[in-house]
């Protein structure tokens, strides 16, 4: 049983395979935090100490014993209030105003199974992973405040989520400033926390600091997860890497604003915490409502970074992810955008798809532009009518002739946005969000709709499905791309929700499409990757993972980005060159090898490819289905960080270690070149592999310990893959 509960010491302690949980009710009934860390026996309420410290309060309880103190005791769920002066993961007023709460174990459940939350996205449980859930129930008696925290255990893939219900029970209204899922606090322990931040078009670059006195936080205020921050950080000892040491991560389950915090305290305890952004979110909890806070995914790994992004990996391939293209690699496809952008004809989508056909591919994706006046990006959001005219025929049309070549066929949306040059504007301003006597601010020449609004979601919900209940439609790209600026509802009475309600509002959107269309496979997109999170994941397998095509830039974005998610998730297509985005020059086979590492595809046109060019589509689609099953399903590794090393290098290896795939890329080059090792991982140890590709065999452990030397190519950015076979 993953969930134990000691009645007499009063502990709870959480198993997975190779880690413990451990918190105890002590015996004011407040919910001490004992333990995270590699799995162990016994009870762990040796580890609090007592005594007097200055300045940190003390319950009243104790009367005059001031050696007990909230400020320097690790809690479970801190708030404000109790006398810890920390970083509180709860921070609500009562009607007059006053900060403040109590929070009091009231009673605990243990149950098979994960828990699921109402509206949100959360991790679920297949059969067989002997899931269970613990609920432990906290009031607080003056405010009539319940909350229940609850933690879903996935014990073989070392997985411990957390999320919480609020309601008020009370007969006053509450008003909840600020409610983080999770907090974690560590006694002991000298940390780096390691975040992922970026830009458009340059998502998710690995930094990794010194958890010093102080806080230090990222996130996001956009109403969306963002380019700037990803919602996923680790906690690492300084020595932790790829292969040794103790790690730990937070994940967000939610796609809005959040926030992720690391404090050393004054004792140097360090709490690591992540939930809700508490900025432009102040949410009023009348009598008998509910608040519903979004999932953290939490591992822990003894076993280096490569581990715990393994746990990750697992858990949003199989209890994230769903639908009927979870287990399977996705189609390979050819994109209109950067081949045509808004310039194309449904004659020459057709001819588009002819080509790619021929070429091997799958699927055809027309992007933006084929709805509406959508000529240009400054009109036609909000209008979900197909352009016949522009098309010269319609979408069921359109549809039947890219499947009679044998292809499958897509189509983008951006379903949140709307022009005020448009039709649905025009009668309906007061859908946009926007401050009444204010001008919107703009960008990208558009106004985020007001999803938190029903009778919003079901007119764009109900255009959308006029064109694919109409037509074979098997993908849909589902974009947004801008970042909420102006946070009012006209149909809302408080303000401080609608962040949060607007989330809600494209969950319920997201489920019902996918509910709808089962048989379509959703990737999601922001501008590329401005909301890559696990909150998306459960609805769209796979995110376009930037806007960037350049595969130089990739291999760092793929870099960071796969500490936290599997390669199956990220959208990765190969592009023209001179790049679009940044003008290099890469050769075509290094833009094929680099987007192997993700889900596979073409942005460009291929009527403008070479006879020769051609020839390496052909072999390049070719590859990746070959590999395609163990790339989607084995276990990924970094070999490099691309940032620094000489090269860029990954690796894929079955579960069962049978074969593996290693690709490299040589990032500097220079005269009489010192050979470049690439050191292989997660081969079987003794065994030796053949790369099926040159009929060359190499001791698994020479290649682990010593390392492969890249050949020596001439010219910059030359890529080199193995396809090592266990003989
Ligand atoms: C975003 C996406 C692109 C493309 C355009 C279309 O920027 O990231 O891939 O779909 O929108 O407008």
């Amino acid at each position: 049983m993953p969930v134990q509960f000691l009645e007499k010491e009063k502990i709870f302690t959480i198993h997975t395979d190779a880690s413990t949980y451990q918190m105890k009710v002590d015996d004011l009934g407040f919910l001490l935090h004992l333990y995270y860390g590699a799995r162990t026996q016994g009870c762990m309420d040796y580890l609090l100490t007592y005594m007097d410290r200055g300045f940190s309060g003390n319950p009243y309880d104790l009367k005059l014993d001031r050696t007990y103190s909230l400020d320097a005791l690790p809690q479970e769920f801190p708030l404000w209030g109790q006398g810890d002066y920390r970083s509180p993961a709860l921070n609500v007023r009562d009607r007059e105003g006053t900060f403040g709460c109590d929070l009091r174990f009231a009673g605990y459940e243990i149950c098979e199974g994960k828990y699921a939350l109402p509206g949100l996205p959360a991790v679920y449980a297949n059969e067989g992973d002997g899931a269970e859930t613990l609920k432990i129930f906290m009031e607080d008696a003056v405010l009539g405040l319940k909350v229940t925290l609850l933690y879903g255990v996935l014990p073989e893939n070392d997985i411990i989520t957390r999320a919480a219900i609020l309601e008020n029970a009370g007969s006053g209204d509450v008003t909840v400033e600020r409610a983080f899922s999770a907090s974690l606090d560590f006694l002991t322990g000298d940390y780096d926390l390691i975040t992922f931040h970026g830009r458009h078009a340059m998502e998710r670059n690995m930094q990794r600091s010194n958890v010093d006195h102080g806080a230090f936080a990222i996130g996001s205020r956009r109403g969306m997860s963002s380019h700037q921050y990803n919602p996923m950080v680790i906690l690492a000892d300084h020595d932790t890497t790829e292969d040794h040491g103790r790690c730990w991560s937070m994940q967000f389950v939610y796609s809005g604003s959040f926030k992720a915090l690391a404090e050393r305290d004054q004792y140097h305890q360090t709490r690591l915490q992540m939930g809700l952004m508490d900025e432009l979110f102040s949410y009023p909890l009348r009598k008998g409502e509910e608040l519903v806070l979004p999932e953290v995914i939490m591992s822990f790994s003894g076993e280096g970074l490569a581990g715990l992004s393994h746990h990750l990996h697992n858990c949003i391939r199989r209890n994230v992810c769903r639908g009927k293209y979870r287990d399977i690699p996705r189609p390979v496809l050819f994109n209109s955008w950067e081949a045509a952008y808004f310039d194309f004809t449904g004659e020459t989508i057709i001819e588009m798809a002819r080509n790619a056909k021929e070429l091997g591919a799958q699927m055809l994706v027309m992007d933006d532009g084929w709805f509406g006046n959508r000529n240009d990006d400054y009109r036609g959001l909000g209008d979900w009518v197909v352009n016949e005219k522009k098309l010269g025929c319609t979408m069921a049309q359109l549809a039947e002739s890219v499947h009679s070549l044998g292809m499958k066929f897509g189509i983008w949306i951006e379903p949140e946005m709307v022009n005020e040059d448009s039709d649905l504007f025009r009668a309906h301003p007061d859908w946009a969000l926007a401050i009444p006597g204010r001008k919107p601010v703009m960008a990208r020449n558009q106004l985020v709709l007001d999803f938190s609004r029903k009778e919003v979601r079901d007119h764009i919900f109900d255009q959308i499905c006029a064109v694919l209940d109409g037509s074979r439609i098997d993908y849909i790209k589902w974009d947004y791309n801008r970042s909420i600026a102006d946070i009012h509802s006209y149909g809302a009475e408080d303000q401080g929700k609608v962040l949060y309600d607007y989330m809600l509002g494209v969950y319920d959107f997201l489920e019902r499409l996918t509910q709808r269309y089962p048989e379509i496979l959703v990737e999601g997109c922001s501008g590329g990757g401005g909301r890559f999170d696990a909150g998306m994941l459960y609805y769209t397998p796979q995110i376009w993972c930037s806007d960037n095509t350049d595969a130089v830039d990739r291999l760092s974005i793929q870099y960071g980005t796969s500490f936290g998610y599997p390669p199956c998730t990220m959208g990765a297509h190969v592009s023209v060159c001179p790049n679009e985005q940044n003008g290099r020059v890469t050769p075509f086979d290094t833009r094929s090898v680099v987007a192997m590492a993700g889900t596979f595809g073409y942005e460009l046109d291929p009527a403008k490819l070479t006879d020769e060019e051609k020839e390496m589509v052909r072999r390049q689609i070719s590859d990746f289905l070959t590999y395609a099953e163990l790339l989607h399903n084995g276990d990924y590794y970094r070999l490099t960080d691309p940032s620094s090393a000489e090269a860029g290098a990954w690796e894929t290896v079955a579960e069962d270690g049978s074969e593996a795939l290693m690709s490299a890329v040589v990032l500097r080059i220079h005269g009489n070149r010192t050979p470049i090792y690439v050191h292989l991982r997660g081969l079987t140890k003794g065994a030796v592999y053949r790369d099926s590709r040159s009929g060359r065999e190499y001791p698994a452990d020479a290649l682990m310990d010593v390392g492969l030397p890249l050949p020596v190519g001439m010219g910059e950015y030359q890529a080199f893959v193995y396809h090592l076979v266990k003989l």
